[in-house]
């Protein structure tokens, strides 16, 4: 069918043409951002989930739901080796400014913005120098930094400040603040005790402004080892591959705006080869329009395009990820697959395998047995497990088990490597 009215958008925080199965966290959220704006005590919501399950653009979407409720909004992705000072200062300004709190109070805020803003170590590293005064990062701000305001240098005591700050100036304009941060697994320990220990202080103090966080699925634990009354402050909300109505509804709402048409069995189809994982949905949808001769969608078409799904995902999905790791660090991925696959079966297989569809896999395997596999000493495979831990290809939830952060990501590397 024609390519130029192809509704499907598979590729890192698009937006896709339907936002299925996900009303749950948008109707949780709307009664954050009410409760919250009338000083009612209420927990911030962190989604938590597998790359390609659609956490940023859910983070995005609750974002356009504060803008619709009138709060000043900001969103930063978190990097590792990046501090989180200048990243958050833009966010929070953009807030202010959307805001546009008049007169005094605006110019206060954007003051402390500035302040905090200017502490920034020099190069933007994490620890690399001491904070020098010196270094003046303007971060367009016209107004002048409020001395002694959120410029110690001590990173919990100046986000306390400023967040405290930030939410008075909304407190008065009778709206609020929300702060989205994506990545959120990869600030660094400093960071995230500090945004714990603000987002604390501000709860307690019922400023309405709200800290929304999105990261990997080991996200509650990094918290809550910096802080331990952390699951008392978010409500982690686990993003998952949709289900079979909300896949289906993924696929043909958008076509049904351009006039077409699934088979029931291409539906099967699809389901089957995508597990419901959004990114596939939206990688197939996109294969499968452009294949189709007409609507209605077949099993047939469904076939025709498959090769070209799975090429457009084995490069742009897995590939460019496996393309992060040294040889020695994809021996290591290669032998979690393989213990991995050894795991599966009618015993291993998760309940919720699909009738019909690839055999899932456990979700973790035992870095004990990934060692075995590989006939080496555990300790020696630390510095590969480290290093695929900080490039964001494996997670650990639990001591001594790993998984991949990408689903299928096992099935890939024993077809592919
Ligand atoms: N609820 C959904 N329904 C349909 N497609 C979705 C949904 N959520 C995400 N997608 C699609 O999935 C892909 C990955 O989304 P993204 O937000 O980048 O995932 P993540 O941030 O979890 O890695 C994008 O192509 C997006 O359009
Ligand atoms: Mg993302």
């Amino acid at each position: 069918m024609d390519p130029i009215r192809n509704p499907y958008a598979p590729g890192a925080g698009q937006r896709p043409p339907e936002l299925a199965g996900r009303d749950e966290q948008l109707d949780a959220f709307d009664v954050v951002l009410e409760r919250v704006a009338r000083g009612r005590p209420e927990r911030s919501v962190v989604l938590t989930g597998l790359r390609g399950v659609g956490k940023t653009v859910l983070l995005n979407t609750l974002r356009s739901a504060a803008v619709r409720a009138g709060w000043g909004t900001g969103k930063l992705e978190a990097r590792p080796d990046q501090s989180l000072r200048r990243p958050l200062a833009s966010a929070v300004h953009q807030a202010v400014r959307e805001l546009g709190p008049s007169g005094g109070a605006g110019d206060h805020a954007l003051g402390v913005v500035r302040s905090f803003a200017q502490r920034e170590p020099e190069g933007g590293g994490r620890g690399r120098s001491a904070p020098r005064l010196k270094d003046r990062w303007n971060p367009g701000i016209q107004v002048p930094a409020v001395a002694g305001r959120a410029d110690s240098g001590d990173i919990e005591i100046d986000l306390v400040e400023l967040l405290t700050d930030l939410g008075g100036m909304a407190a008065d304009t009778g709206r609020g603040i929300a702060v989205f941060v994506d990545e959120m697994q990869d600030l660094g320990p400093d960071d995230v005790s500090a945004l714990c220990a603000a987002a604390h202080e501000i709860s307690q103090s019922g400023l309405p402004l709200v800290v929304v966080g999105a990261g990997l699925p080991h996200l509650p634990a990094v918290l809550s080892a910096s802080k331990s009354y952390s699951e008392r402050l978010f409500r982690y909300s686990r993003i998952d591959r949709l289900d079979r109505s909300a896949a289906d509804a993924a696929l043909v709402r958008p076509a049904a705006e351009e006039g077409a048409q699934y088979a029931p069995d291409a539906l099967d189809a699809m389901y089957a080869a995508t597990g419901g994982y959004p990114y596939f949905v939206q990688a197939y949808g996109k294969a499968v329009w452009d294949r189709a001769p007409g609507s209605p969608i077949t099993v047939a078409d469904v076939d025709v395009a498959r090769p070209e799904a799975e090429a457009e995902l084995a490069v742009g999905f897995f590939g460019s990820r496996y393309e992060r790791a040294t040889p020695g660090e994809r021996e290591y991925l290669r032998a979690m697959a393989e213990v991995a696959a050894a795991t599966t079966g009618p015993s291993g297989a998760a309940p919720d395998a699909l009738p019909g569809g690839p055999a899932d896999e456990p979700e973790a395997v035992p870095t004990a047995e990934v060692a075995a596999r590989l006939g080496r000493k555990p300790q020696s495979l630390s510095p590969a497990r480290d290093a695929l831990l900080k490039k964001g290809l494996i997670y650990s939830g639990e001591r001594g088990l790993i998984a991949f952060t990408v689903p299928h990501f096992g099935r890939y590397l024993r077809d592919h490597t």
